[in-house]
């Protein structure tokens, strides 16, 4: 049983602090928003995640895990501080490290006895250098202390099975001792460790996010060439994601990757290449193949149904992607503003994400379900493929449209079924 101390119950924070009390350690979640906190203490959780619910209410339960605002009391009950704050990215894509300064400050002045302060926002590198200099410079008792960097891999929507299950565990160190507390804390997953230096590890975040956003926009710009050569994108990353050295996952070609970590990571990595030295061009075009998917999507309405203007589209899916309630950075946002901008009306229908989206879109008819969206719409766009719309009943579906056109950007369905229930039928790639 190891006393951690987890600060910042985003996402990341959240869900590891329930994990690690689970596995039976001793959590403090620490988080400056009072209101969460005290929707935390209640037992309520502020993120839609299958399973956390129930974690959180079990170890809250059994003592194991609890809430609070203050700092001090988190670090001063516990052996390991995470640092687990949001690194938004600045206008220039840079990551603002201004939250991980604040806590290593605080961390720093109420130690009271060695510590493990651990990072597990996504930083750029040297991070965990300028991490150990704060804490140095407020370390007023001078006790012993370590820095390490673990980065999350974690996924939303299988977040906790992620960080059950995970495919290894990063840890990078500069002392012995702080590798065996942290082998020591994960040692219970039974995942591959991969111990490294600090630096090492930090990359290792920004490398992987970076390999597949670069898979995704690889498989979007072949959705291209398949749509100009008339092949089909879904068997030509059959057949390459077969070789093993290649694999299956994330070739999947569509309306390109949204989400709070992609297009930040990948922004930040491009940024702090430079500000070492290289240009990562491969990089900017993964960008660029990124945002291209988006208007492409939006010009395949636009040739289907010939003038969008006073048009009714009906969008099916506003998260970033199947079982999650997030919205940051979706596709559905731009392509509702452009739709918007050429003078379409916009119906709207989300399996989770409807509240959220509520604050984020003006404008639009927020609708009770698939159905109704798709009454009187002129077109049906699928832009998240949650399984709820590939059960769709079609006959109905087309029955009710104003005119039986879909255009998936998810390719859900098989263009031949679709077709042959009469629909006018557009996808990516094929
Ligand atoms: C990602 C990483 O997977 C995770 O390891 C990291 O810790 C945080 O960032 P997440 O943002 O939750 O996790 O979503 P993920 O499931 O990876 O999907 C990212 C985006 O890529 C989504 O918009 C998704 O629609 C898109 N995507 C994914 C594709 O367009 N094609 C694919 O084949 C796979």
């Amino acid at each position: 049983m190891k006393k951690v101390c987890i600060i910042g119950t985003g996402y990341v924070g959240l869900v590891t602090g329930a994990c690690l009390a689970d596995m039976k350690n001793r959590v403090v979640c620490v988080d400056n928003d009072s209101e969460k906190v005290k929707m935390l203490k209640r037992g309520k959780v502020p993120i839609y995640e299958p399973g956390l619910d129930e974690i959180i209410r079990r170890n809250t339960a059994a003592k194991r895990l609890s809430f609070t605002t203050n700092i001090a009391e988190g670090v001063k009950s516990s052996e390991i501080i995470f640092i687990a704050v949001s690194t938004p990215p600045k206008a220039d894509g840079t990551a603002d490290l201004s939250s991980v300064a604040i806590v290593a400050r605080s961390v720093a002045e109420s130690m009271d006895g060695y510590r493990l302060i651990v990072d597990k926002s996504t930083v750029p590198v040297k991070t965990g250098e300028k991490v150990a200099e704060t804490i140095k410079r407020y370390n007023k008792k001078n006790v012993d202390f370590d820095v390490a960097s673990n980065p999350e891999f974690l996924r939303e929507g299988s977040a906790v099975n992620d960080t059950m299950h995970p495919d290894r565990i990063v840890i990078g160190v500069s002392s012995k001792r702080a590798a065996k507390i942290l082998r020591e804390l994960y040692g219970p997953l039974k995942a591959p460790v991969i111990e490294t230096d600090i630096k090492s590890a930090e990359i290792i975040k920004h490398a992987s996010n970076s390999f597949l956003a670069l898979k995704i926009s690889f498989s979007n710009a072949l959705a291209q060439i398949c749509e100009l050569a008339g092949a089909n994108v879904m068997e030509v990353v059959q057949g390459m994601g077969l070789d093993r050295r290649i694999g299956r996952a994330f070739l999947n070609a569509g309306i390109g990757y949204g989400g709070s970590c992609f297009p930040k990571d990948v922004a930040a990595f491009i940024k702090i290449a430079e500000e070492m030295g290289y240009d990562f061009e491969l990089l900017k075009l993964v960008e660029e193949i990124n945002r291209e998917q988006r208007v492409r999507f939006v010009k395949k309405i636009e040739e289907t149904i010939w003038i969008v203007k006073d048009k009714t589209i009906g969008i099916l899916g506003l998260a970033f992607k199947p079982n999650t309630d997030d919205m940051r950075s979706a596709p559905s946002l731009d392509i509702i503003a452009r739709l918007q901008h050429e003078g379409a009306s916009i119906r709207v229908y989300d399996p989770q994400a409807m509240g959220v989206a509520r604050g984020m879109i003006k404008g639009v008819k927020f609708c009770k379900n698939a159905y109704e969206v798709a009454q009187g719409s002129d077109a049906l766009a699928i832009v998240t493929e949650w399984d709820e719309f590939k059960g769709l009943n079609l006959d109905r579906l087309r029955k009710i449209m104003n005119h039986p056109i879909v255009i998936d950007g998810r390719n859900i369905f098989d263009p031949a079924v679709m077709e042959g229930k009469g629909f006018i039928y557009k996808s990516i790639g094929r």
